[in-house]
């Protein structure tokens, strides 16, 4: 069919509008009627627009992602200032995405919440996701990260369990403080994520106004082979914002999208959101001096030693056309480094680095990555190919349609010498076993950043977790006291009181009429003590 008869001038409006086909590209003459025996029907079983159109909507979803389910994306930049504050980045790192002052990398974020379903409130109390991927020279980079620096656990061994305590209860599919705190009381090194996720830290107004940070400590690598750690850093230059609980409720009673509206709309409008990249860098080694280790998860690297330092910066100018091809089936992992990046030992990036790609090749499919939005811009050659929906360009393997193999002495593709890609070969001598870490420390910063706070966040990180914690078992608010009260002696007071207090008003709308769902806040209560 020519595009001219696609096309028909008819229409009531006047307006010309393109013709629709079936999927094969055949003209449909009617998508209003099945076709039957007679108006009355039955329905016919060679009917073959009528079977395609709603056999492809049975299968119009892929499952939701086990966790970030609920996100929203934009296309944009990365501007390289080709300096790690004001020494050259070529010290540190060969990776080309940071050379060259002023060059440009286009690429996509997606935002998240963590717990939720796909289309649940995006005013929850979680943290956000900040996942990006960079269309390189030299391949794709993800940088998959969070709003917080610092995350629940260090040993990505704990993750299922976690998520599974943190996601609705699966007998009655009703969210439950009570679970995710009967985890948490038992899991100390989660006291430093609470105390920032139960402050207003844990509510960021919108994607706009929050920061990002890769929270897993990764490794730069220079044309020696040479290897720093770093942590990555994103500042919003809209400024920060988050939300009280109240302020939270109030979206939420009239609007469950409205970080989503605001990212698009604010796009729309040409009102481009921008964040600046900031490293900090650390020797790759123990750190004795250090009264945690570096590559543990739920602590801060002090900035005092370990200064943020500015590399570059990110625009977001483009929203996406489709929603579902471009972001739902967005695929971002944090094994997706380039040449320049390496991986730290750090426990859960080694976890994490598994999960991502394996879930994807479920979620999406085994050829996820020749999807436009996760292909890289640059030349993929490589002899992983067939499956299902494969369609890269026929014979991508080495210009030999023969040899899809290597190594081989009649064609196809061959390694990368490692004179002309120093590896960082870093050197072990342990014995293997399963084991916590040394230097746990599970409460110091915890009380640092409480202290940090200013006196109305407390008020709100107090209030907060005392209504969360009156619904729990006695055991579980007796270990979380102790807790807060190892991160600071107030700290730990002022919960306690807060958690009697709630009790007290919990009791007291017991004996009055509630409305639906506070009722149950007191049936746990009741079955908690
Ligand atoms: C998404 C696993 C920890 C940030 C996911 C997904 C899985 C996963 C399976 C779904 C991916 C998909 O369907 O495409 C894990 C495991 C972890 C872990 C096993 C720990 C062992 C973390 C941490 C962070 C994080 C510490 C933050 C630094 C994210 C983000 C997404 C995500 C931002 C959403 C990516 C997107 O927008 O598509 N994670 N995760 N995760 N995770 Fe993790």
């Amino acid at each position: 069919m020519s595009d001219k008869d696609k096309m028909t001038s008819n229409n009531q409006d006047g307006v010309k509008r393109e013709k629709l086909t079936t999927r094969q590209g055949r003209l449909v003459t009617d998508n209003q009627n099945m076709r039957t025996i007679g108006r009355r029907g039955p329905g016919t079983m060679e009917n073959y627009h009528f079977l395609e159109k709603m056999s492809h909507f049975d299968r119009e979803e892929v499952p939701e992602r086990v966790v970030h389910a609920r996100g929203a994306g934009a296309y944009g930049y990365f501007e390289t200032y080709g300096k790690v504050g004001d020494e050259p980045i070529e010290k540190y790192t060969r990776a080309k995405v940071f050379s060259g002052a002023g060059k440009k990398t286009p690429l996509i974020v997606r935002f998240s919440t963590v717990a939720g379903a796909k289309d649940s409130p995006e005013t929850a109390r979680d943290p956000r996701g900040f996942a990006i991927k960079m269309y390189t020279e030299d391949g794709n980079w993800d940088m998959v990260g969070n709003n917080l620096k610092i995350f629940f656990i260090r040993d990505a061994m704990k993750f299922p369990d976690m998520i599974h305590a943190f996601k609705p209860d699966p007998a009655s599919n009703v969210p439950n403080p009570e679970r995710m705190f009967d985890f948490v009381s038992r899991s100390p090194e989660a006291t430093h994520m609470i105390t920032f996720l139960f402050s207003p830290w844990g509510i960021p107004a919108t994607y706009r106004h929050m920061q990002g940070s890769g929270v897993n400590t990764y490794k730069w690598v220079n044309e020696e082979g040479k290897a720093v750690l770093v942590k990555y850093h994103w500042e919003p230059k809209q400024g920060i914002r988050n939300l009280t609980q109240e302020e939270a409720d109030q979206i939420q009673a009239t609007n469950v999208s409205h970080a989503t509206q605001d990212l698009y709309e604010a796009i729309e409008r040409e009102e481009y959101p921008e964040w600046e990249l900031f490293v900090q860098i650390m020797e790759d080694d123990y750190h004795p001096e250090l009264d945690f280790d570096p590559l543990d998860d739920t602590k801060l690297w002090p900035e005092d030693k370990f200064p943020w330092r500015p590399v570059g910066r990110m625009v977001l100018d483009r929203n996406p056309e489709d929603y579902h091809a471009e972001i739902e089936q967005a695929a971002f992992g944090t094994g997706v480094l380039v040449d320049g990046m390496d991986f730290s030992d750090d426990k859960m990036l080694i976890g994490r680095t598994f999960s991502y790609s394996d879930t994807q090749r479920y979620r999406v499919g085994a050829n996820y990555l020749q999807l436009p939005v996760n292909a890289p811009k640059t030349e993929v050659r490589t002899n992983q190919h067939r499956g299902q929906m494969d369609h890269r360009p026929v014979n991508d393997f080495g210009g030999n349609p023969h040899i899809n193999y290597e190594p081989s002495m009649l064609g196809g593709l061959e390694e990368t010498s490692e004179e002309e890609r120093k590896p960082h070969r870093p050197a072990y001598n342990a014995e293997a076993l399963s084991a916590p870490i040394d230097r746990p420390n599970n409460y110091g910063q915890a009380g640092e950043t409480y202290r940090s706070f200013e006196e109305w966040e407390r008020e709100e990180l107090i209030k907060n977790l005392s209504e969360a914690l009156a619904i729990c078992d006695q055991r579980i608010q007796d270990a979380m006291i102790d807790h807060f009260t190892k991160a600071d002696e107030e700290y730990g007071r002022r919960v306690k009181e807060g958690i009697q207090m709630k009790m007290k008003e919990l009791e007291e709308m017991n004996k009055n009429d509630s409305l639906p769902g506070q009722e149950s806040k007191w049936i746990q209560f009741t079955q908690g003590s």
